[in-house]
Protein backbone atom coordinates (compact mmCIF):
# COMPACT_ATOMS: atom_id res chain seq x y z
CA UNK A 1 0.00 0.00 0.00
CA UNK A 2 3.25 2.30 0.85
CA UNK A 3 3.24 3.45 -3.13
CA UNK A 4 -0.08 5.33 -2.79
CA UNK A 5 0.88 7.41 0.26
CA UNK A 6 1.76 11.15 -0.29
CA UNK A 7 4.54 10.98 1.81
CA UNK A 8 6.05 8.98 -0.51
CA UNK A 9 6.00 11.70 -2.97
CA UNK A 10 9.18 13.48 -2.63
CA UNK A 11 8.93 17.35 -3.22
CA UNK A 12 5.53 16.86 -4.38
CA UNK A 13 4.42 20.16 -2.87
CA UNK A 14 7.01 22.63 -4.42
CA UNK A 15 6.87 20.56 -7.71
CA UNK A 16 2.55 21.04 -7.44
CA UNK A 17 3.11 24.64 -7.27
CA UNK A 18 5.05 24.83 -9.89
CA UNK A 19 2.89 22.44 -12.55
CA UNK A 20 0.06 24.56 -11.49
CA UNK A 21 1.39 28.08 -12.18
CA UNK A 22 2.37 26.58 -15.51
CA UNK A 23 -0.88 24.92 -16.14
CA UNK A 24 -2.61 28.01 -14.88
CA UNK A 25 -0.64 30.20 -17.30
CA UNK A 26 -1.41 27.86 -20.45
CA UNK A 27 -4.87 27.74 -19.57
CA UNK A 28 -5.73 31.19 -19.21
CA UNK A 29 -2.90 31.33 -22.58
CA UNK A 30 -5.70 29.11 -24.14
CA UNK A 31 -8.42 30.92 -23.11
CA UNK A 32 -7.85 34.02 -24.54
CA UNK A 33 -7.34 31.63 -28.11
CA UNK A 34 -3.58 32.95 -27.94
CA UNK A 35 -2.04 29.24 -28.29
CA UNK A 36 -4.50 27.47 -30.12
CA UNK A 37 -5.17 28.10 -33.74
CA UNK A 38 -8.87 28.89 -34.81
CA UNK A 39 -9.79 28.45 -30.83
CA UNK A 40 -13.23 28.20 -31.30
CA UNK A 41 -15.74 24.99 -31.65
CA UNK A 42 -17.37 25.66 -34.22
CA UNK A 43 -19.95 23.37 -33.29
CA UNK A 44 -22.54 23.67 -30.56
CA UNK A 45 -23.51 20.99 -27.94
CA UNK A 46 -26.27 21.05 -25.65
CA UNK A 47 -27.38 17.69 -23.22
CA UNK A 48 -30.45 18.39 -21.17
CA UNK A 49 -33.08 16.40 -19.57
CA UNK A 50 -35.56 16.63 -21.83
CA UNK A 51 -35.50 16.60 -25.92
CA UNK A 52 -37.75 19.30 -26.50
CA UNK A 53 -35.44 21.49 -24.17
CA UNK A 54 -32.19 20.53 -25.93
CA UNK A 55 -34.13 21.08 -29.92
CA UNK A 56 -35.21 24.77 -27.79
CA UNK A 57 -31.55 25.95 -26.85
CA UNK A 58 -30.64 24.76 -30.53
CA UNK A 59 -33.33 26.95 -32.04
CA UNK A 60 -32.35 29.52 -30.59
CA UNK A 61 -28.68 29.55 -31.36
CA UNK A 62 -30.02 29.15 -35.20
CA UNK A 63 -31.80 32.86 -34.19
CA UNK A 64 -28.42 34.10 -33.50
CA UNK A 65 -28.24 33.39 -30.07
CA UNK A 66 -25.17 32.36 -27.28
CA UNK A 67 -24.95 29.86 -24.80
CA UNK A 68 -26.40 31.96 -22.61
CA UNK A 69 -29.54 32.38 -24.31
CA UNK A 70 -29.73 29.13 -25.18
CA UNK A 71 -29.79 28.34 -21.40
CA UNK A 72 -32.66 30.38 -21.65
CA UNK A 73 -34.39 28.81 -23.86
CA UNK A 74 -33.17 25.39 -22.42
CA UNK A 75 -34.08 26.42 -18.37
CA UNK A 76 -37.61 27.89 -19.74
CA UNK A 77 -38.64 25.10 -21.83
CA UNK A 78 -37.52 22.47 -19.12
CA UNK A 79 -39.81 24.39 -16.57
CA UNK A 80 -42.83 23.63 -18.48
CA UNK A 81 -41.80 19.69 -19.89
CA UNK A 82 -40.44 18.51 -16.49
CA UNK A 83 -42.26 19.65 -13.91
CA UNK A 84 -40.68 17.16 -12.12
CA UNK A 85 -37.89 18.37 -11.64
CA UNK A 86 -37.52 22.23 -12.38
CA UNK A 87 -39.67 25.51 -12.83
CA UNK A 88 -40.15 28.98 -12.39
CA UNK A 89 -41.80 28.52 -8.95
CA UNK A 90 -38.47 27.11 -7.93
CA UNK A 91 -34.48 28.40 -8.25
CA UNK A 92 -31.27 27.60 -10.07
CA UNK A 93 -27.18 28.04 -10.69
CA UNK A 94 -25.99 28.81 -14.01
CA UNK A 95 -22.46 28.77 -14.11
CA UNK A 96 -21.27 30.28 -16.99
CA UNK A 97 -17.91 30.88 -19.28
CA UNK A 98 -17.35 33.67 -21.72
CA UNK A 99 -15.07 33.33 -24.32
CA UNK A 100 -14.54 36.34 -25.48
CA UNK A 101 -12.57 37.10 -22.02
CA UNK A 102 -12.63 33.67 -19.84
CA UNK A 103 -14.81 35.52 -17.61
CA UNK A 104 -16.72 33.03 -14.94
CA UNK A 105 -19.22 33.47 -12.73
CA UNK A 106 -21.86 31.54 -10.97
CA UNK A 107 -25.64 33.15 -11.34
CA UNK A 108 -27.03 32.28 -8.00
CA UNK A 109 -31.17 32.34 -8.33
CA UNK A 110 -31.70 30.04 -5.37
CA UNK A 111 -34.58 30.31 -3.59
CA UNK A 112 -34.83 32.72 -0.54
CA UNK A 113 -36.88 31.95 2.85
CA UNK A 114 -39.82 34.94 3.02
CA UNK A 115 -39.46 37.58 5.52
CA UNK A 116 -42.31 35.78 7.83
CA UNK A 117 -39.80 32.84 7.80
CA UNK A 118 -38.39 31.82 11.20
CA UNK A 119 -36.14 29.08 12.97
CA UNK A 120 -39.80 27.31 14.31
CA UNK A 121 -41.98 27.60 11.76
CA UNK A 122 -42.28 23.82 10.68
CA UNK A 123 -42.41 22.62 14.64
CA UNK A 124 -45.60 21.99 16.31
CA UNK A 125 -46.56 22.51 20.00
CA UNK A 126 -44.04 19.32 21.39
CA UNK A 127 -41.95 20.98 19.42
CA UNK A 128 -41.65 17.91 16.74
CA UNK A 129 -41.35 18.58 13.28
CA UNK A 130 -44.15 18.63 11.00
CA UNK A 131 -43.13 16.73 8.00
CA UNK A 132 -46.34 17.41 5.94
CA UNK A 133 -45.73 21.23 6.27
CA UNK A 134 -42.03 21.28 5.53
CA UNK A 135 -42.45 19.36 2.37
CA UNK A 136 -46.36 19.32 0.98
CA UNK A 137 -48.18 23.03 0.07
CA UNK A 138 -47.41 26.73 -0.26
CA UNK A 139 -46.12 26.64 3.58
CA UNK A 140 -42.83 24.36 2.01
CA UNK A 141 -41.83 27.12 -0.91
CA UNK A 142 -38.94 29.26 -0.70
CA UNK A 143 -39.47 32.87 -2.94
CA UNK A 144 -38.38 31.80 -6.38
CA UNK A 145 -35.83 32.98 -8.23
CA UNK A 146 -35.25 31.25 -11.64
CA UNK A 147 -37.14 34.36 -13.44
CA UNK A 148 -35.11 36.59 -12.37
CA UNK A 149 -31.96 35.09 -13.31
CA UNK A 150 -33.37 34.14 -16.79
CA UNK A 151 -33.47 38.21 -16.90
CA UNK A 152 -29.58 38.26 -15.69
CA UNK A 153 -28.50 36.30 -18.37
CA UNK A 154 -30.60 37.53 -21.10
CA UNK A 155 -29.95 41.20 -19.98
CA UNK A 156 -25.92 40.55 -19.21
CA UNK A 157 -24.84 37.93 -21.01
CA UNK A 158 -26.86 37.22 -23.94
CA UNK A 159 -27.08 38.49 -27.67
CA UNK A 160 -31.11 37.78 -28.13
CA UNK A 161 -34.05 39.45 -26.17
CA UNK A 162 -35.57 37.70 -23.08
CA UNK A 163 -38.84 37.94 -25.12
CA UNK A 164 -37.33 36.18 -28.11
CA UNK A 165 -35.26 33.01 -26.22
CA UNK A 166 -39.10 32.53 -24.00
CA UNK A 167 -40.82 31.90 -27.10
CA UNK A 168 -40.07 28.06 -27.26
CA UNK A 169 -41.57 27.48 -23.80
CA UNK A 170 -44.64 29.70 -24.55
CA UNK A 171 -45.69 27.65 -27.39
CA UNK A 172 -44.90 24.15 -25.97
CA UNK A 173 -46.89 25.47 -22.92
CA UNK A 174 -49.66 26.37 -25.11
CA UNK A 175 -49.56 23.51 -27.78
CA UNK A 176 -48.98 20.52 -25.05
CA UNK A 177 -46.11 17.70 -24.84
CA UNK A 178 -46.42 14.51 -23.85
CA UNK A 179 -46.00 12.75 -20.34
CA UNK A 180 -42.54 10.49 -20.40
CA UNK A 181 -41.31 7.94 -18.24
CA UNK A 182 -40.16 10.11 -15.56
CA UNK A 183 -42.78 12.29 -15.50
CA UNK A 184 -45.03 9.01 -15.23
CA UNK A 185 -43.05 7.45 -12.54
CA UNK A 186 -42.49 10.51 -10.18
CA UNK A 187 -46.02 10.95 -10.19
CA UNK A 188 -46.46 7.68 -8.96
CA UNK A 189 -44.56 8.95 -5.99
CA UNK A 190 -46.83 12.38 -5.85
CA UNK A 191 -50.15 11.93 -6.53
CA UNK A 192 -52.02 12.12 -3.16
CA UNK A 193 -50.35 15.27 -2.75
CA UNK A 194 -51.19 17.05 -6.60
CA UNK A 195 -54.76 15.57 -5.72
CA UNK A 196 -55.06 18.19 -2.39
CA UNK A 197 -54.61 21.36 -4.68
CA UNK A 198 -57.42 21.41 -7.32
CA UNK A 199 -55.24 23.79 -9.81
CA UNK A 200 -52.53 21.49 -9.81
CA UNK A 201 -54.38 18.40 -9.87
CA UNK A 202 -56.95 20.15 -13.33
CA UNK A 203 -53.84 19.94 -15.41
CA UNK A 204 -51.22 17.83 -13.97
CA UNK A 205 -53.32 14.88 -14.07
CA UNK A 206 -55.66 13.26 -16.46
CA UNK A 207 -59.03 13.12 -14.97
CA UNK A 208 -57.59 13.10 -11.93
CA UNK A 209 -55.69 9.66 -12.10
CA UNK A 210 -51.91 9.39 -13.19
CA UNK A 211 -51.38 10.45 -16.87
CA UNK A 212 -50.43 7.80 -18.87
CA UNK A 213 -47.03 7.81 -20.85
CA UNK A 214 -48.16 10.07 -24.22
CA UNK A 215 -50.64 11.56 -23.05
CA UNK A 216 -50.38 15.97 -23.32
CA UNK A 217 -50.43 18.13 -20.94
CA UNK A 218 -51.14 22.07 -21.76
CA UNK A 219 -50.07 24.71 -19.38
CA UNK A 220 -51.95 27.86 -20.77
CA UNK A 221 -51.32 29.93 -17.48
CA UNK A 222 -47.86 29.20 -17.33
CA UNK A 223 -48.07 30.29 -20.65
CA UNK A 224 -49.97 33.63 -19.43
CA UNK A 225 -46.87 33.91 -16.92
CA UNK A 226 -44.28 33.36 -19.19
CA UNK A 227 -45.58 35.88 -21.38
CA UNK A 228 -46.06 38.09 -18.13
CA UNK A 229 -42.37 38.17 -18.50
CA UNK A 230 -41.78 37.93 -22.09
CA UNK A 231 -43.58 41.30 -21.74
CA UNK A 232 -42.11 42.86 -18.66
CA UNK A 233 -39.25 40.96 -17.63
CA UNK A 234 -38.55 40.18 -14.34
CA UNK A 235 -41.18 42.76 -13.34
CA UNK A 236 -44.23 40.65 -14.67
CA UNK A 237 -43.57 37.87 -12.62
CA UNK A 238 -42.32 39.48 -9.27
CA UNK A 239 -44.76 42.61 -9.22
CA UNK A 240 -48.30 43.02 -11.01
CA UNK A 241 -50.92 40.48 -11.73
CA UNK A 242 -48.37 37.12 -11.33
CA UNK A 243 -47.29 38.21 -8.09
CA UNK A 244 -50.38 38.60 -7.29
CA UNK A 245 -51.88 35.29 -8.07
CA UNK A 246 -48.89 34.14 -6.88
CA UNK A 247 -49.75 35.83 -3.51
CA UNK A 248 -53.11 35.33 -2.74
CA UNK A 249 -52.76 31.43 -3.69
CA UNK A 250 -49.99 30.89 -1.30
CA UNK A 251 -51.37 32.78 1.66
CA UNK A 252 -55.07 31.44 0.70
CA UNK A 253 -53.89 28.00 0.92
CA UNK A 254 -51.86 28.50 4.51
CA UNK A 255 -48.93 30.13 3.21
CA UNK A 256 -46.42 33.68 4.24
CA UNK A 257 -45.41 34.81 0.56
CA UNK A 258 -46.22 38.73 0.56
CA UNK A 259 -45.80 41.26 -2.47
CA UNK A 260 -42.85 42.82 -0.49
CA UNK A 261 -40.86 39.22 -0.22
CA UNK A 262 -41.33 38.87 -4.48
CA UNK A 263 -40.25 42.76 -4.94
CA UNK A 264 -37.20 42.01 -2.54
CA UNK A 265 -36.04 38.87 -4.66
CA UNK A 266 -32.69 39.77 -5.90
CA UNK A 267 -30.64 37.99 -8.33
CA UNK A 268 -26.65 37.15 -6.82
CA UNK A 269 -23.44 36.60 -8.61
CA UNK A 270 -20.94 34.39 -7.14
CA UNK A 271 -17.14 33.45 -7.47
CA UNK A 272 -17.02 30.04 -8.61
CA UNK A 273 -15.02 27.59 -6.29
CA UNK A 274 -11.43 26.97 -8.22
CA UNK A 275 -8.75 24.37 -7.74
CA UNK A 276 -6.23 22.32 -9.76
CA UNK A 277 -6.68 18.59 -10.46
CA UNK A 278 -4.16 17.09 -12.70
CA UNK A 279 -3.88 19.30 -15.46
CA UNK A 280 -6.86 20.56 -15.09
CA UNK A 281 -8.76 23.56 -13.22
CA UNK A 282 -11.78 22.71 -11.63
CA UNK A 283 -14.34 25.57 -11.51
CA UNK A 284 -17.41 25.26 -9.53
CA UNK A 285 -20.39 25.93 -7.62
CA UNK A 286 -19.57 27.81 -4.12
CA UNK A 287 -22.19 28.39 -1.41
CA UNK A 288 -24.72 28.21 -0.93
CA UNK A 289 -24.19 25.31 -2.93
CA UNK A 290 -21.69 22.68 -0.90
CA UNK A 291 -21.48 20.88 -4.36
CA UNK A 292 -18.00 22.75 -5.22
CA UNK A 293 -16.48 23.19 -1.70
CA UNK A 294 -17.10 19.55 -0.97
CA UNK A 295 -15.89 18.22 -4.90
CA UNK A 296 -12.58 20.67 -4.48
CA UNK A 297 -11.60 19.22 -1.16
CA UNK A 298 -12.13 15.37 -2.45
CA UNK A 299 -10.38 15.96 -5.28
CA UNK A 300 -7.25 18.01 -3.32
CA UNK A 301 -7.53 14.68 -1.02
CA UNK A 302 -7.46 12.53 -3.81
CA UNK A 303 -4.79 14.68 -5.85
CA UNK A 304 -1.59 12.76 -4.93
CA UNK A 305 -2.90 9.04 -5.30
CA UNK A 306 -2.49 7.51 -9.03
CA UNK A 307 -6.35 7.29 -8.51
CA UNK A 308 -7.35 6.15 -11.57
CA UNK A 309 -4.72 3.58 -11.90
CA UNK A 310 -5.68 1.43 -8.59
CA UNK A 311 -6.99 -1.68 -7.97
CA UNK A 312 -10.50 -1.22 -8.25
CA UNK A 313 -11.32 -1.87 -4.24
CA UNK A 314 -8.49 0.12 -2.97
CA UNK A 315 -9.52 2.99 -5.53
CA UNK A 316 -13.29 2.79 -3.94
CA UNK A 317 -11.98 2.91 -0.20
CA UNK A 318 -10.12 6.05 -0.90
CA UNK A 319 -12.63 7.64 -2.58
CA UNK A 320 -15.25 6.91 0.03
CA UNK A 321 -12.84 8.26 2.83
CA UNK A 322 -12.44 11.47 0.83
CA UNK A 323 -15.88 11.68 0.89
CA UNK A 324 -16.77 10.43 4.26
CA UNK A 325 -14.31 13.72 5.27
CA UNK A 326 -15.77 16.38 2.89
CA UNK A 327 -19.60 15.48 3.81
CA UNK A 328 -18.49 15.86 7.56
CA UNK A 329 -17.39 19.46 6.67
CA UNK A 330 -20.21 19.98 4.36
CA UNK A 331 -22.51 19.17 7.42
CA UNK A 332 -20.42 21.40 9.80
CA UNK A 333 -19.46 24.10 8.18
CA UNK A 334 -21.89 25.07 5.00
CA UNK A 335 -25.04 27.48 4.57
CA UNK A 336 -25.64 30.59 3.25
CA UNK A 337 -21.98 33.06 2.62
CA UNK A 338 -24.38 35.82 3.21
CA UNK A 339 -25.80 34.61 6.49
CA UNK A 340 -23.18 32.22 8.20
CA UNK A 341 -18.91 32.23 7.80
CA UNK A 342 -17.90 29.65 5.25
CA UNK A 343 -13.96 28.95 5.48
CA UNK A 344 -13.86 28.03 2.01
CA UNK A 345 -10.26 28.54 2.09
CA UNK A 346 -9.86 26.76 4.81
CA UNK A 347 -11.77 23.67 3.43
CA UNK A 348 -10.47 24.30 -0.20
CA UNK A 349 -6.56 24.21 0.18
CA UNK A 350 -3.76 21.98 0.24
CA UNK A 351 -2.58 21.95 3.76
CA UNK A 352 -6.34 21.08 5.32
CA UNK A 353 -6.69 18.24 2.02
CA UNK A 354 -2.98 16.56 3.51
CA UNK A 355 -4.25 16.30 7.35
CA UNK A 356 -7.35 15.04 6.17
CA UNK A 357 -5.30 12.74 4.09
CA UNK A 358 -3.05 12.24 6.84
CA UNK A 359 -6.20 10.18 8.88
CA UNK A 360 -6.84 7.77 5.97
CA UNK A 361 -5.70 4.30 6.46
CA UNK A 362 -5.13 2.36 2.97
CA UNK A 363 -6.28 -0.52 4.58
CA UNK A 364 -9.51 0.24 6.99
CA UNK A 365 -12.57 2.41 6.77
CA UNK A 366 -12.80 4.99 9.35
CA UNK A 367 -15.73 4.58 11.45
CA UNK A 368 -17.69 8.17 11.01
CA UNK A 369 -18.15 8.24 14.76
CA UNK A 370 -14.55 8.37 15.00
CA UNK A 371 -14.46 11.37 13.04
CA UNK A 372 -14.22 15.00 15.01
CA UNK A 373 -18.10 16.39 14.20
CA UNK A 374 -21.42 16.56 14.33
CA UNK A 375 -23.34 13.77 12.12
CA UNK A 376 -25.48 16.05 10.39
CA UNK A 377 -26.40 15.96 6.49
CA UNK A 378 -29.23 17.53 4.06
CA UNK A 379 -30.15 17.12 0.81
CA UNK A 380 -33.21 17.46 -1.38
CA UNK A 381 -33.77 14.97 -4.37
CA UNK A 382 -35.03 15.58 -7.99
CA UNK A 383 -33.53 18.36 -9.79
CA UNK A 384 -32.65 18.98 -13.03
CA UNK A 385 -29.50 19.65 -14.82
CA UNK A 386 -27.97 20.34 -18.56
CA UNK A 387 -24.93 21.52 -20.07
CA UNK A 388 -23.75 23.61 -23.30
CA UNK A 389 -21.14 24.44 -25.02
CA UNK A 390 -21.64 27.25 -28.01
CA UNK A 391 -19.68 27.48 -31.32
CA UNK A 392 -17.75 30.48 -29.93
CA UNK A 393 -16.94 28.44 -27.10
CA UNK A 394 -18.82 30.41 -24.31
CA UNK A 395 -20.16 27.36 -22.04
CA UNK A 396 -23.17 26.91 -19.48
CA UNK A 397 -23.10 24.15 -16.53
CA UNK A 398 -26.67 24.54 -15.63
CA UNK A 399 -28.64 23.23 -12.35
CA UNK A 400 -32.35 24.14 -11.38
CA UNK A 401 -34.28 22.57 -8.86
CA UNK A 402 -38.32 22.48 -7.31
CA UNK A 403 -36.68 20.19 -5.01
CA UNK A 404 -38.38 17.28 -4.37
CA UNK A 405 -40.59 15.94 -7.24
CA UNK A 406 -43.28 18.01 -8.54
CA UNK A 407 -41.98 20.59 -5.92
CA UNK A 408 -44.52 21.55 -2.96
CA UNK A 409 -46.85 20.23 -5.42
CA UNK A 410 -49.06 23.38 -4.63
CA UNK A 411 -49.82 25.15 -7.74
CA UNK A 412 -51.29 29.07 -6.86
CA UNK A 413 -54.31 29.13 -9.12
CA UNK A 414 -54.30 30.59 -12.52
CA UNK A 415 -50.55 30.45 -12.67
CA UNK A 416 -49.44 26.98 -14.03
CA UNK A 417 -46.23 26.63 -12.13
CA UNK A 418 -45.41 24.20 -9.34
CA UNK A 419 -44.22 26.21 -5.81
CA UNK A 420 -40.99 24.76 -4.98
CA UNK A 421 -40.37 23.45 -1.47
CA UNK A 422 -36.84 24.27 -1.03
CA UNK A 423 -37.29 25.15 2.24
CA UNK A 424 -36.82 21.63 3.19
CA UNK A 425 -33.03 21.92 2.34
CA UNK A 426 -33.15 24.01 5.22
CA UNK A 427 -32.72 21.79 9.02
CA UNK A 428 -36.02 22.33 9.89
CA UNK A 429 -34.80 21.58 13.49
CA UNK A 430 -31.36 21.12 14.61
CA UNK A 431 -30.11 17.67 14.71
CA UNK A 432 -33.87 16.29 12.97
CA UNK A 433 -33.62 13.93 9.87
CA UNK A 434 -35.52 15.90 6.81
CA UNK A 435 -37.61 14.18 4.06
CA UNK A 436 -34.54 11.44 3.14
CA UNK A 437 -33.59 10.42 7.29
CA UNK A 438 -30.72 13.52 6.61
CA UNK A 439 -30.30 15.78 9.23
CA UNK A 440 -28.73 19.53 9.69
CA UNK A 441 -27.45 22.36 12.11
CA UNK A 442 -27.18 25.96 12.58
CA UNK A 443 -24.84 26.95 9.45
CA UNK A 444 -28.21 26.23 7.66
CA UNK A 445 -31.12 26.83 10.31
CA UNK A 446 -34.07 29.29 8.64
CA UNK A 447 -34.01 33.12 8.83
CA UNK A 448 -35.59 35.47 6.58
CA UNK A 449 -34.10 35.90 2.94
CA UNK A 450 -31.83 33.14 3.74
CA UNK A 451 -30.77 31.10 0.82
CA UNK A 452 -31.19 27.05 2.06
CA UNK A 453 -28.06 25.09 1.43
CA UNK A 454 -27.61 23.05 -1.93
CA UNK A 455 -25.65 20.78 -3.38
CA UNK A 456 -26.15 21.41 -7.15
CA UNK A 457 -22.73 21.41 -8.78
CA UNK A 458 -22.52 22.80 -12.31
CA UNK A 459 -18.87 22.68 -13.36
CA UNK A 460 -16.44 23.16 -15.35
CA UNK A 461 -12.84 21.15 -16.07
CA UNK A 462 -10.50 23.70 -18.07
CA UNK A 463 -7.40 22.33 -19.37
CA UNK A 464 -5.00 23.34 -22.18
CA UNK A 465 -6.63 20.50 -24.36
CA UNK A 466 -10.06 20.23 -23.50
CA UNK A 467 -13.23 21.48 -21.79
CA UNK A 468 -15.66 19.86 -20.25
CA UNK A 469 -19.41 20.82 -18.30
CA UNK A 470 -21.02 18.52 -16.22
CA UNK A 471 -23.60 18.07 -13.77
CA UNK A 472 -26.43 16.14 -12.23
CA UNK A 473 -29.41 15.98 -10.55
CA UNK A 474 -29.90 13.84 -7.53
CA UNK A 475 -30.16 15.78 -4.08
CA UNK A 476 -26.94 14.93 -1.84
CA UNK A 477 -25.65 12.29 -4.27
CA UNK A 478 -24.84 15.46 -7.21
CA UNK A 479 -21.85 16.28 -5.08
CA UNK A 480 -20.37 12.06 -5.33
CA UNK A 481 -21.66 11.77 -9.28
CA UNK A 482 -20.12 14.79 -10.67
CA UNK A 483 -16.90 13.71 -9.09
CA UNK A 484 -17.42 10.59 -10.35
CA UNK A 485 -17.78 11.47 -13.40
CA UNK A 486 -14.93 14.49 -13.18
CA UNK A 487 -12.41 11.20 -12.13
CA UNK A 488 -13.99 9.97 -15.72
CA UNK A 489 -12.96 12.89 -17.53
CA UNK A 490 -9.18 12.80 -16.02
CA UNK A 491 -8.91 9.07 -17.18
CA UNK A 492 -9.98 10.48 -20.66
CA UNK A 493 -13.47 9.11 -21.36
CA UNK A 494 -15.81 10.98 -23.29
CA UNK A 495 -19.25 12.42 -22.07
CA UNK A 496 -21.35 9.70 -22.59
CA UNK A 497 -18.80 7.48 -20.54
CA UNK A 498 -19.66 10.13 -17.60
CA UNK A 499 -22.83 9.71 -17.77
CA UNK A 500 -23.16 6.34 -17.97
CA UNK A 501 -20.78 5.28 -15.44
CA UNK A 502 -22.72 3.05 -12.26
CA UNK A 503 -22.60 5.17 -9.40
CA UNK A 504 -21.11 4.66 -5.92
CA UNK A 505 -21.89 6.97 -2.55
CA UNK A 506 -20.87 7.95 0.59
CA UNK A 507 -22.39 10.99 2.77
CA UNK A 508 -20.20 10.63 6.27
CA UNK A 509 -24.10 9.62 8.10
CA UNK A 510 -25.49 6.85 7.78
CA UNK A 511 -22.03 5.18 7.62
CA UNK A 512 -22.23 3.25 4.49
CA UNK A 513 -21.69 2.86 0.89
CA UNK A 514 -24.58 2.98 -1.05
CA UNK A 515 -23.92 1.66 -4.97
CA UNK A 516 -26.31 1.03 -8.35
CA UNK A 517 -27.01 -2.98 -8.78
CA UNK A 518 -23.61 -2.76 -11.52
CA UNK A 519 -21.03 -0.86 -9.95
CA UNK A 520 -18.87 -3.43 -7.75
CA UNK A 521 -18.94 -6.94 -8.33
CA UNK A 522 -19.62 -9.76 -5.66
CA UNK A 523 -16.01 -10.10 -5.13
CA UNK A 524 -15.29 -6.45 -5.39
CA UNK A 525 -18.79 -5.86 -2.21
CA UNK A 526 -16.79 -8.61 -0.31
CA UNK A 527 -13.25 -6.62 -0.40
CA UNK A 528 -14.64 -3.54 0.63
CA UNK A 529 -16.22 -5.26 3.69
CA UNK A 530 -13.38 -6.44 4.61
CA UNK A 531 -11.94 -3.36 4.84
CA UNK A 532 -14.78 -2.69 7.29
CA UNK A 533 -16.70 -1.03 5.14
CA UNK A 534 -20.99 -1.42 5.18
CA UNK A 535 -21.60 -1.49 1.61
CA UNK A 536 -25.40 -1.20 0.79
CA UNK A 537 -26.03 -2.25 -2.98
CA UNK A 538 -30.08 -0.18 -4.37
CA UNK A 539 -32.45 -1.66 -6.98
CA UNK A 540 -32.99 2.04 -8.18
CA UNK A 541 -30.59 3.90 -10.32
CA UNK A 542 -30.04 7.47 -9.41
CA UNK A 543 -28.68 10.64 -11.12
CA UNK A 544 -29.44 12.58 -14.29
CA UNK A 545 -26.24 13.83 -15.72
CA UNK A 546 -25.71 15.41 -19.03
CA UNK A 547 -22.24 16.57 -20.02
CA UNK A 548 -20.84 18.25 -22.93
CA UNK A 549 -16.78 18.85 -24.07
CA UNK A 550 -14.55 20.35 -25.93
CA UNK A 551 -11.15 18.72 -27.32
CA UNK A 552 -9.15 21.46 -28.38
CA UNK A 553 -6.51 19.24 -29.61
CA UNK A 554 -8.66 17.57 -32.25
CA UNK A 555 -11.62 20.48 -32.68
CA UNK A 556 -14.05 17.80 -31.48
CA UNK A 557 -17.19 18.81 -29.28
CA UNK A 558 -19.05 15.82 -28.17
CA UNK A 559 -21.74 15.62 -25.33
CA UNK A 560 -24.00 12.69 -23.41
CA UNK A 561 -26.70 12.33 -22.07
CA UNK A 562 -27.78 9.89 -18.98
CA UNK A 563 -29.14 6.68 -20.55
CA UNK A 564 -30.96 6.22 -16.87
CA UNK A 565 -33.99 8.36 -18.05
CA UNK A 566 -35.18 7.88 -22.45
CA UNK A 567 -36.47 12.07 -22.71
CA UNK A 568 -33.41 12.86 -22.11
CA UNK A 569 -31.36 13.94 -25.46
CA UNK A 570 -27.78 15.61 -26.46
CA UNK A 571 -27.47 16.90 -29.75
CA UNK A 572 -24.12 18.14 -31.60
CA UNK A 573 -24.61 20.62 -34.59
N1 LIG B 1 -32.87 20.81 -3.78
C1 LIG B 1 -31.69 20.17 -4.18
C2 LIG B 1 -30.47 20.97 -3.89
O1 LIG B 1 -30.49 22.17 -4.01
O2 LIG B 1 -29.47 20.40 -3.53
Amino acid sequence: MGEIQAADRPGRGLKTIFIRQALLCLVLISSSGALIAGAKPGKAAIASAHYLATEAGHEILEQGGNAFDAAIAVSSTLAVVEPTSSGIGGGAFWLIHRASDGFQTMIDAREQAPAAAHKDMYLDEEGNVNRDLAVNGPLAGGIPGEIAGLEHLAKNYGRLSLATSLQPAIRIAREGFPVDEKYHAMMGWRIDTIKRWPAAAEVLLADGEKPPVGHIIKLPDLAWVLEQVAERGAEGFYSGPVAERLVKGVREAGGIWTMEDLAAYVVKERDPIRTMYGDYELVTAPPPSSGGVAIAEILNVLEPYPINDLAPVLRTHLIVEAMRRAYRDRAIYLGDPDFVEVPVEMLTSQYYADGLRASIRPDRATPSSMLAGNDQIQEGTDTTHFSIIDADGNMVAATLTVNLPFGSAFMPPGTGLLVNNEMDDFSAKEGEPNAFGLIGFQANEIKPFKRPLSSMSPTFMIGADKRAVIGTPGGGRIITMVLLGILDFIKGNEPESWVSLPRFHHQYVPDQISAESNTFSPEQVEGLRAMGHEVEVRDRPWGNMHGAMWNLETGEVTAGSDPRWPSGRAIVK
